[in-house]
Parts: C-alpha cells; sequence; structure tokens
C-alpha cells in the first residue's frame, strides 16, 4: 500500500498572507486525517514564512498520523525536532530567495554533518528521510550516512515541457528507485505531483510513499479538503474518480 503524507504549508501560507489566526493547519490537518491519509507533512521554514513552531508543536500533538517534519540540516532545526520529536525528520535545502524547495540535498557534500544529525535522531527513534535528486551517488550517500528513507525530487518530471521530457525524468526516477530499494532504502517521492501527472509515477513500483501539497490545497479550494484528499488516494490506489 502506498502511502500518502500531505503537506499542511499552504494552509498557512493563507494565514500568514494575513497574519491572523485562520485557516488552521492544525484543524485541516484533522480533516486531511479523517480523509484516510497516511501522514501530515510540514515544513518549518529559517524565516517561518508559513508554518511556525507553534503548528508544529499542535500537530505533534493532535495529529495521531506519522507527522513528518521537513527541515532544513541547521542547530536550530535539530534542537526544536529534538524536544517535539517528530515520527520522521525529511532534511531538505533551504535558501531564503525561493518560493518553495527548489532541488534536491547535497548529501555528498554534506557527508559529515548530516551523519551526525541522523544519528543524533536515530538515538531518539526518529525515522530519517533525504530531499535529494534521483542521482546515484546521492542516494547512494544517504544510506552510508545511516538514512532510513530517501525522497526523490519530483520536479524536474513535474515541470517537463513535452511528454518525452517527462518519460525522460520518470525513468531516472525509476532507476534512483529500483538502485536506492536495493540498498535497503525507503523510496519516497514529492513535489509538484498532482492529479494529472502523478499517474506517470505510480508505475514506479518502487516508490511507497507520496509527499504532496499544493496540488491536493488548490483542489480543497473548489471541492473542500476532504474530498481533495480522497481523490489522490483514489489515484495512488489506481481507482480513478
Ligand atoms: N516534499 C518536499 C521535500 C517539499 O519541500 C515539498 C514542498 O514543500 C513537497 C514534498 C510538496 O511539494 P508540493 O507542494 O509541490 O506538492
Amino acid at each position: 500500500m502506498r502511502h500518502l503524507s500531505v503537506n499542511v504549508d499552504y494552509v498557512a501560507v493563507i494565514r500568514e498572507s494575513r497574519k491572523t489566526v485562520e485557516p488552521d493547519p492544525v484543524f485541516a490537518a484533522g480533516i486531511v486525517e479523517m480523509a484516510g491519509a497516511h501522514g501530515i507533512t510540514a515544513h518549518l521554514r529559517e524565516d517561518r514564512r508559513h508554518i511556525v513552531d507553534r503548528d508544529v508543536r499542535m500537530l505533534r500533538e493532535v495529529v495521531k498520523l506519522p507527522f513528518n517534519l521537513e527541515m532544513a540540516a541547521t542547530d536550530e532545526m535539530m534542537s526544536i525536532a529534538s524536544e517535539v520529536v517528530p515520527d520522521q525528520v525529511t532534511f531538505v535545502p533551504e535558501k531564503r530567495e525561493e518560493i518553495t524547495t527548489e532541488g534536491g540535498l547535497d548529501v555528498v557534500r554534506n557527508r559529515g554533518k548530516l551523519e551526525r544529525m541522523v544519528h543524533h535522531l536515530k538515538s531518539r527513534g526518529i525515522v530519517t528521510s533525504m530531499f535529494i535528486d534521483p542521482d546515484l551517488e546521492q542516494i547512494e550517500m544517504s544510506k552510508l550516512i545511516g538514512s532510513d528513507c530517501v525522497e526523490l525530487h519530483t520536479g524536474e518530471y513535474a515541470n517537463a515541457k513535452t511528454q518525452e521530457e517527462a518519460k525522460k525524468h520518470m525513468e531516472s526516477l525509476k532507476k534512483g528507485a529500483v538502485f536506492g530499494l536495493e540498498m535497503g532504502l525507503e523510496i519516497h517521492a514529492g513535489h509538484g505531483l498532482t492529479y494529472k501527472n502523478i499517474s506517470g509515477i505510480t508505475p514506479v513500483e518502487e516508490i511507497s510513499g507520496y509527499y504532496i501539497g499544493h496540488s491536493i490545497m488548490a483542489r480543497s479550494v473548489y471541492v473542500g479538503l476532504d474530498n481533495a484528499v480522497r481523490d489522490m488516494l483514489a489515484l495512488l490506489a489506481g481507482q480513478v474518480r
């Protein structure tokens, strides 16, 4: 069974656009849970532009589903993760000027730091994942530093302008997924996935988890969050709605 972890950052984006108290990503997480998703994800950015510390603490407390905290590999984030103890930490690269996460993490270059962080989180019982491009060297290094999972960046696939280009990126995701699974990693995928383009990725059987935010939240504006989550779950289960 493929799992779907729904990213609730965009609920906080709307709230922060007015610096008010609604909509609340914690409420949204409750609806996502009742709709049948398998996990909740939130990205606490260094600049707190959407998710804030209170959200992370409350999500941990309120949500019964596995809670995946996306964060940069910094001392500040490590101290929050150690205190909150999410079920999973996904390390992501972070640049202040980007609109959303661009490009995968360079695990090879940051090997020493990430290895220490993974070791520390694992000692607290937290599952670890690396958000990386489907690059075999990055996948191998993720395993070597002790990560449990990798989340393969699907942004290039999602942004492909032609079918041939999409096919090329899908093949590289497949190759990475096969290699990662062989190495003993759990394989996830995320970024830019939509109700339209997900069908090009679901044939990659090695991918066991999907991390999706924007597209689900966009659809929820029209059909409600409950329906939006159920529609994506149906696509992942191969039952088109
Ligand atoms: N996975 C990671 C690591 C991300 O940074 C993001 C975006 O916050 C997502 C998945 C979800 O991407 P999207 O919002 O495009 O579905």
